[in-house]
């Protein structure tokens, strides 16, 4: 058997802002954001999207080569959910055309449901070889305009599917855990930004990595030469950086700076031009990796490291299978980075203050560049979403890439 990772996508919203222009209206020099916390860009979904659409838009292009009978188990990892009863695994089950003899479910802890949704899924797949396991990770990243942690918004998702015959990264079984109660990133029910002590919780992030590295070591026997490559959960690139550095140095792991940029720094390509995806963070870093990284990690090892304000933290790694890169959607997830439409900072703002009523009133959302879901409305407190027509997108993209051409 080989466990693990058989199928991988994300997907980002068509719309961002330049952190040139955000730098610009918050009187911040460019360099803090550039250099300081490593982002260039901030992916801003539109109002006609929530984790609901980004995740099944990801969903399902990871199930482009896979037979959706198949799936048996879909699990939703979000903190920025639609419902506090309803999964949100329920709604892509139904856009996604996926068997109705089917668990659906969601899980939360703040960034790293998503790797214990990947483990609870590899413990179903070990018990049931024959089925699959379809785990979604989305997420919007909102801190609040003009705060600290503006700059590090962000949002996104990735699907993976998961099965007994991996084709990309064959998850080994051990995981070092870490759990302490810690109040260094929350959302009460009553709000739609975290509260967050921004410079506590990179200090709890990192202690969080030491402790659930040493569980890991303990555990497994494996030490940091083990692994060629290390990807991070990622809030702003440059924790990645800073991670690697203090696992390095914890280790005493006798590289030196540039050995050890070069282990950490392809997976931090994605999220400087996406920012924070909570969730689906690591997974994008993990997906930059393999797809902008050196070109054959085949038989590599990979340690990943995923972090869970409030918090909660896991290591465990992977080793990547040969043919990998025919299986990625590299020059899909290119298009989506390179062909968004960049926001003015109004524009940015409006979309960031738009809100749905909470009256449960009949209410349409405007039609904005999205993938192939659609948040279409509220109707009775019910969300409606529907399938947007490929050729609708395509116009779509085609007009963008109008606006975008230098006039000639
Ligand atoms: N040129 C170059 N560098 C500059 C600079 C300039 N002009 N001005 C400042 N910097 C550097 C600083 O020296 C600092 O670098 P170091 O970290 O290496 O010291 C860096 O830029 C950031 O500067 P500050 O610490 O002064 O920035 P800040 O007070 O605005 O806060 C932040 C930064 C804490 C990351 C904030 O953006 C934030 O709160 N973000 C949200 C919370 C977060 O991301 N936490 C991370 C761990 S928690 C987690 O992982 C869960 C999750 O997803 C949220």
């Amino acid at each position: 058997m080989n466990p693990g990772i058989e199928s991988i996508s994300m997907y980002i919203p068509r719309y961002g802002l330049d952190l040139h222009d955000l730098a610009r209206a918050r009187n911040v020099d460019y360099a803090k954001y550039h250099q300081g916390i490593g982002q260039e860009y901030m992916a801003v979904p539109a109002p006609d999207e929530d984790v609901v659409t980004l995740g099944t838009n990801a969903a399902r292009q990871a199930l482009q080569n896979v037979d959706r009978s198949e799936i048996r188990t879909v699990i939703f990892a979000t903190e920025s959910g639609v419902d506090q009863s309803k999964a949100a695994a329920i709604y892509a089950h139904k856009l996604l055309g996926l068997p109705a003899n089917c668990r659906t479910v969601e899980m939360k802890q703040a960034c790293c449901s998503s790797t214990s949704a990947l483990h609870f899924g590899l413990s179903t797949v070990a018990m049931h070889p024959e089925q699959k396991v379809l785990i979604i990770a989305a997420d919007i990243a909102r801190y609040g305009l003009g705060s600290a942690g503006e700059p590090t918004q962000g949002g996104g998702a990735v699907a993976m599917v998961l099965s007994a015959d991996a084709k990309i990264l064959r998850i080994d079984p051990h995981v070092g855990y870490y759990t302490e109660d810690v109040m260094d990133f929350w959302r009460p029910n009553y709000r739609d930004e975290a509260l967050v002590d921004g410079k506590y919780s990179i200090k709890v992030y990192l202690n969080a990595l030491e402790n659930a590295w040493k569980h890991y070591k303990d555990d497994s026997g494996a030490g940091f030469a083990d692994f060629a490559h290390f990807c991070y959960h990622l809030p702003f690139s440059r924790m990645g950086l800073k991670a690697h550095l203090h696992l390095a140095r914890h280790e005493n792991a006798g590289l030196g700076a540039k050995e050890l940029q070069a282990q950490v720094e392809p997976s931090l390509a994605y999220n400087r031009r996406i920012g924070n995806a909570y969730t689906a963070s690591l997974y994008m870093g993990l997906l930059s990796l393999l797809e902008t990284g050196p070109k054959n990690l085949t038989g590599k090892r990979v340690g990943l490291f995923s972090y869970g304000s409030g918090c909660m933290g896991a290591f465990f790694g992977g080793k990547v299978i040969e043919g990998y890169r025919q299986h990625l959607h590299t020059r899909l997830h290119q298009d989506l980075l390179d062909n968004r439409q960049n926001l003015t900072l109004a524009e940015y703002e409006d979309f960031y203050n738009h809100v749905l009523p909470a009256t449960g009133e009949t209410y349409r959302t405007d039609r904005h560049r999205t993938g192939s879901f659609r948040l279409a409305g509220i109707e009775n407190h019910q969300r409606l979403y529907e399938p947007v027509p490929s050729m609708r997108i395509m116009a779509a993209d085609a007009a963008e890439a109008r606006v975008a051409a230098p006039a000639v």
